[in-house]
């Protein structure tokens, strides 16, 4: 493995490489973190407004939370980070994201292989008779299904069991690959906390780009300490 002056790898030397992204990853688009300075759930008890029991209770609600986020994540656009993630797929052999985001910037910079471990907020389903849509626009146009029935955000919420076909896709790409990049994840929340173990199992270099510390910090090789765009772009020099 290469390293820059400043101890920082170098995606070019690895074929097979994992980005695993959370929120502080989105954060330099102004898509706000959950925790820590300016979180959502600060402002917001997931209690109230993120789990199907209030969904349930209060369906109106929970989308006016919705759409509020909608309305901001709307505006957002993918910032340098999302930008190298895409290039770094289009020029190496084997790249695959996943991510804790429901926000879709992932694939609006071009990323195509793109694992949502949470869902996405622009994502619809009907829990009556199983309709699925897309639908980007915020406020939601139509918060009805044609059955009759609530759409529900098509997004994991506190409680949920995540999907079946998303872990095992992304247990295979962690089995699989030579470099994992988490960025931007306070790595509190599971099982994605744990997802990066997997990888490292299978032998894989692990880093880790974060401003702070986090509880799985020990497991990484090396941790690089600063933003998703910063460290991105040291870690793509010929990118
Ligand atoms: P958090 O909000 O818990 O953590 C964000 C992390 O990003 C923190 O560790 C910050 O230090 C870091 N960070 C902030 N700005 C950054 C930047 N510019 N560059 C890099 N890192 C930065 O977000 P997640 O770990 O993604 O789940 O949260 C995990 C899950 O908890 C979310 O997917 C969501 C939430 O509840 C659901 O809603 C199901």
């Amino acid at each position: 493995m290469t390293l820059s002056p400043d101890g920082v790898p170098n995606i070019h030397d690895f074929a097979r490489v994992v980005f695993f992204t959370g929120a502080g990853m989105s954060a330099e688009s102004g898509v706000p973190t959950y925790r820590g300075k300016g979180g959502i759930w600060k402002e917001y008890d997931w209690e109230s407004y993120a789990c199907q029991e209030a969904f349930d209770a209060e369906p109106q609600r929970v989308w006016d939370f919705h759409n509020y986020r909608r309305g901001i994540v709307g505006k957002c656009a993918p910032n340098k980070g999302h930008e190298l993630i895409a290039a770094a797929e289009k020029k190496l052999p084997h790249v695959v994201v996943v991510t804790q985001n429901i926000d879709g910037l992932h694939q609006l910079a071009g990323t195509k292989t793109v694992h949502e471990l949470h869902g996405n907020l622009w994502k619809l389903r009907c829990s009556r008779c199983g309709a699925r849509k897309m639908d980007r626009s915020a406020p939601l146009a139509d918060v009805k299904c044609s059955c009759g029935e609530w759409w529900r955000p098509d997004i994991v919420w506190f409680g949920d069991a995540l999907f079946p076909s998303v872990i095992d896709a992304v247990a295979e790409a962690m089995d699989d690959c030579d470099l994992l990049v988490s960025i931007g994840t306070s790595a509190v929340v599971y099982p994605a906390a744990q997802m990066p173990l997997i990888a490292k199992r299978a032998g894989a270099t692990l880093v880790e780009i974060n401003p702070e510390d986090t509880p799985m910090s020990e497991v990484f090789d090396v941790r690089l300490r600063g933003t998703a765009t910063e460290m991105l772009t040291k870690m793509s020099w010929g990118l």
